[in-house]
Parts: C-alpha cells; structure tokens; sequence
C-alpha cells in the first residue's frame, strides 16, 4: 500500500484555499515545536457561517494536504460546526494518514480553533 492515500497527494499537490484572506475576520497561527512546521488560518465569518477560509502553511505536505482538506471541511458551513471539526475527521477525509503524520493534521484543528478564539475575541469587543 502506498504510504500517502491519493486524496493526501492531491490535496498536497494542488491545495484548494491557499492564499491569504484580507477581509478576514478571525486569524489563528498554530506551529508545532517538534517538526517546527507552522499553519495559518484565516475565516471569513458572516451570520454565523464560515463565507471564505484560506489558509498559508510553512511545512510537510501532511500538512499542507491537512489544511487543503480542513479548509474544505468548513467552508459555508455553521461556526458550529467548524468549531467541531477534529484532527480524526480530517485525515479520515484524506482516506488516512501515517502514524506519525497524524500531528499534522491535529495542527489543521489547531489552527482552525485558534482562528474561531480570534473571531469570538472580536466580537467581545
Ligand atoms: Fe509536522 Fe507535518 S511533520 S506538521
């Protein structure tokens, strides 16, 4: 069996939602300390739905296939349920991951999460 699942190597090599997103209203940077790898998120929110997300990762293709699948996971769909993605439903999406590449896609959570604690800090204010 190939060590990358198909998806994992389309999701890699063409990611959707890369970039960056001006308007948005909720950003979150996660890195992990380990493989240094770094993740940005950017969420556009609009009556409680997630309008636009892009994101910009500096790191292994796990994680760039990682943020291209979460991105798609969440986008158009209720903050809720954005906030209720996991790692697990991402690389599931991705038809698995290695082992050991499951981190990247904890890193995808991540910085979905810290980017929603973004938005809801905004609103606070
Ligand atoms: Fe660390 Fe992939 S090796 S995010």
């Amino acid at each position: 069996m190939a060590l990358y699942s198909e998806k994992v190597m389309d999701h890699f090599r063409n990611p959707r939602n890369v970039g960056v997103l001006e308007d948005a209203n909720g950003v979150g940077t996660v890195g992990n300390a380990k493989c240094g790898d770094i993740m940005k998120m950017y969420l556009k929110i609009e009556d409680d739905i997630v309008k636009d997300v892009k994101f910009e990762t500096f790191g292994c293709g796990s994680a760039i296939a990682s943020s291209s699948m979460a991105t798609e996971l969440i986008k158009g769909k209720p903050v809720e349920e954005a906030r209720q993605l996991t790692n697990k439903a991402v690389a599931e999406a991705l038809d698995g991951l290695p082992d050991y590449k499951m981190h990247c896609s904890v890193l995808a959570q991540e910085a979905i999460e810290a980017a929603l604690a973004d938005y809801e800090s905004r609103q606070e204010s």
